[in-house]
């Protein structure tokens, strides 16, 4: 529901309530984000002469009213407001104050489509638009809020008027009176993506950003803000993300009087963005989601989200496919009758898909060469790619094709012909990133190419999937077209702009989105690609980590989840094969190995996981998936139906120790009053729910995994 009196919003859903009141002087103040409340939050407003608080003019002599301390829903400078601001606009001249105030609202239902941008449509969706002008710029902002559920949506637009505005910032922000915040980040590397890690928010300003072009291995753009006494089973915390794919800010600081300001959007060093009057800057969708029952009930609520609305289904085509990709079986060493072979075997392992990994186009043996070329390499591959397309589906398995079709090499015709393509400074050399250069996105000329380019592989290969791949970021922010300050967001808005493209003309072609692994996991991308993946670390005791950290935030239906070979590529550990197939459960299932060098016994036994997955498949992908422990010993996770009847739990343990300790865990997501069945043995809800399990582990081998399936019986 969506109220307004006297100058009071209220936003509510049964899960959350977002209140904010226009002052009397026309500003914006945030006044709560939280459990569902009743009433005026601005009884929390402590209004006092504070020294040295500077007030607005219009105050008079009040000197008890400052915006130095008020919370505010949009944060800029020559306010009174000392805090980092999260909106600076630059005139003309050079001034950078702005004065944003209250010029009018709408209340309406039903949120569209917004093209170009990730959006989202929902047609029972409250919303609200409240725009504010500056006076001195004559600019004005058009922020909307859409509600569903546990989640809310923030919009923002910036308009340009008479004057020339420059945006040296643009995030969105909101502050919160009396904050007692953790903040939860989720850092990586390649490799390691999406570690958790967890600080006090004290009077300080943490910032985290990405200015890599992309949203990073590094640093992903979603985090979280608990109280200091969330835990993952009770308490409250609220995700804030941004449905973004580039280069991004956030901040979280705490002022003198303890409120924080949490800001968040699109951006590094390197963005500046003029408008004139009649230009527009639309900004990605900020997304918050809430809970007050800890972090485990919060990502089950975040995920219900993102599937129905993000990462959605694609309309047609392959329903949840079985892949094997030939990466990690070949690397770039292979030819037509190898990947034949391997698409044989892969249709007799139970496969639905075989993607032909990097290296078939061009003159690529290796990553020095090609890129751009998307023309398939005859001479490696013995044939056209229609008729190696051909010969794999005859097997009765589907084809697809890994791209990449952001980078450009030095050495490649498209490089030869349009040098002016690429992103660099004239005058100086551009930085290589695994001997690649960045074609500039920002220009149409690109997006057009990539499009036709793209659209006749789709054709001619009859393609089913697509991995589209991007393996370095971004140095030098300057294009041929497009000034610097702009690059960092309308490179974006050229990715998006092809991805929508293909989304448009191939509903039944399944793009998997991948950057280095998992370098670009992003709403923003997850929108166009429902599932990535996840990281190139396929080492099923370092994967396990990777899937935890990103089931914060991401659905496991979005992770790209694959079986390796031993020794593992990456860290060189042997695990059991099992133990690689229940973690690669964890997501959308494949196969990355060479299968003609399986043994039969293994060979039967990915038979049957196969054929296990597709039963367990729609539990975990359309199921809760809850996180019962992620401790150096034990990572375990338990998927359970919405209905609460079918659920999978997935144990995988590290090293043996001798005399060991037994592993116990309490499952989430059940009936306390129901009665289940636990691979045949009888439980009843509350007894696996608050006394636990006693995992079944061998301890006869270090890596062991336990699977076990729950049933409801009444
Ligand atoms: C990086 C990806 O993450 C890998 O899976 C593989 O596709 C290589 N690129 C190919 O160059």
């Amino acid at each position: 529901m969506i109220g307004y009196i006297d100058g009071l919003f209220t936003i509510s859903t049964s899960s959350f309530t977002y209140e904010m009141k226009v002052d009397s002087f026309g500003r914006l103040l945030h006044l709560y984000y939280g459990a569902p409340i009743e009433g005026d939050a601005s009884s929390l407003l402590s209004l006092r002469d504070r020294g040295f608080s500077a007030s607005p003019y219009e105050a008079g002599k009040d000197r008890t009213y400052s915006y130095d301390y008020l919370p505010l829903e949009i944060s800029t400078l020559g306010e009174g407001d000392f805090r980092t601001p999260s909106l600076i606009v630059e005139r003309e001249d050079g001034t950078l104050s702005s004065s944003f105030i209250y010029s009018g609202h709408r209340i309406y239902k039903g949120s569209e489509r917004i093209k170009g941008l990730p959006s989202v449509e929902i047609a029972d969706a409250e919303c609200l638009e409240i725009t504010l002008s500056d006076s001195l710029s004559s600019s004005s902002l058009i922020l909307t809020y859409i509600a569903k559920d546990a989640t809310l949506l923030r919009g923002m637009q910036i308009k340009g008027g008479k004057e020339k505005i420059t945006l040296r910032k643009a995030l969105y922000s909101m502050d919160e009176i009396s904050s007692r915040r953790d903040v939860i980040w989720f850092d990586g590397r390649h490799c390691s993506e999406r570690n958790i890690k967890r600080e006090r928010l004290d009077t300080a300003t943490l910032t985290f950003s990405s200015r890599r072009g992309a949203t990073s291995h590094q640093m992903n753009n979603s985090f979280i803000l608990a109280s200091p006494e969330t835990t993952e089973n009770s308490g409250e915390a609220f995700i804030i993300s941004l449905l973004w794919s580039g280069s991004f800010t956030f901040f979280a600081e705490k002022d003198q009087y303890d409120t924080a300001r949490f800001a968040l959007g699109p951006g590094s060093e390197y963005f500046s963005y003029s408008l004139t009057e009649g230009e527009t800057l639309t900004l990605p969708f900020l997304i918050l989601t809430y809970s007050e029952n800890g972090l485990g009930d919060l990502s089950v609520k975040h995920s219900r989200f993102v599937r129905k609305y993000i990462a959605r289904k694609r309309r047609g085509g392959l329903k949840d496919p079985v892949l094997l990709n030939n990466w990690e079986a070949t690397y770039f060493d292979f030819n037509g009758d190898k990947l034949m072979a391997i698409a044989k075997e892969a249709k007799s392992l139970g496969c639905d898909l075989f993607v032909l990994d990097d290296g078939w186009f061009g003159h690529r043996n290796d990553d020095l060469s090609s890129l751009g070329d998307w023309s398939e390499n005859r001479d490696k591959l013995g044939c056209s790619l229609e008729t190696l397309s051909e010969g794999i589906r005859k097997n009765g398995i589907s084809f697809g094709l890994w791209v990449e079709p952001e980078a450009i090499s030095e050495d490649s015709d498209l490089y030869r012909s349009h040098p002016e393509w690429v992103l660099k400074l004239e005058g100086k050399k551009p930085v290589r990133g695994r001997y690649e250069l960045v074609l500039d996105l920002s220009n149409k000329e690109v997006t057009d190419y990539l499009k036709a380019v793209l659209s006749s592989l789709i054709e001619r290969g009859k393609l089913s999937y697509m991995k589209w791949d991007y393996n370095r970021f971004i140095t030098d922010f300057h294009s041929s077209v497009t000034p610097s300050g702009r690059i960092e967001y309308d490179y974006i808005l050229g990715l998006y702009s092809v991805l929508e493209y293909l989304e448009e003309k191939y509903p039944d072609l399944l793009i998997e989105g991948c950057s280095g692994g998992g370098g670009r996991f992003d709403l923003g991308l997850l929108y166009y690609t429902p599932q990535s993946w996840l990281s190139d670390n396929t080492d099923a005791i370092e994967r396990i980590d990777i899937e935890l950290g990103s089931s914060y935030i991401y659905p496991v239906s979005s992770f790209g989840s694959h079986v390796s070979a031993v020794p593992n590529h990456q860290t060189h550990r042997t695990t059991p094969l099992f133990t690689r197939s229940s973690v690669a459960m964890i997501g959308s299932y494949g196969l990355e190995l060479d299968p003609e060098k399986l043994s039969e016994e293994e060979k039967d036994l990915i038979r049957r996981e196969i054929k296990e997955y597709r039963k367990l498949c729609p539990i975990i992908k359309e199921g809760d998936f809850y996180r019962l422990s992620h401790t150096p010993e034990l990572g375990c996770a338990f998927a359970v139906s919405q209905d609460g009847r079918e659920g999978v739990l997935i144990a995988i343990r590290r090293l043996s120790h001798g005399n060991p300790k037994d592993h116990y865990v309490k499952l989430k997501g059940l009936d306390e009053k129901g009665r289940y069945s636990v691979e045949g043995k009888e439980y009843s809800g509350s007894m696996l729910m608050k006394a636990g399990l006693l995992l079944p582990f061998t301890y006869s081998e270090d890596f062991e995994a336990v699977r076990l399936k729950v049933k409801r019986l009444d």
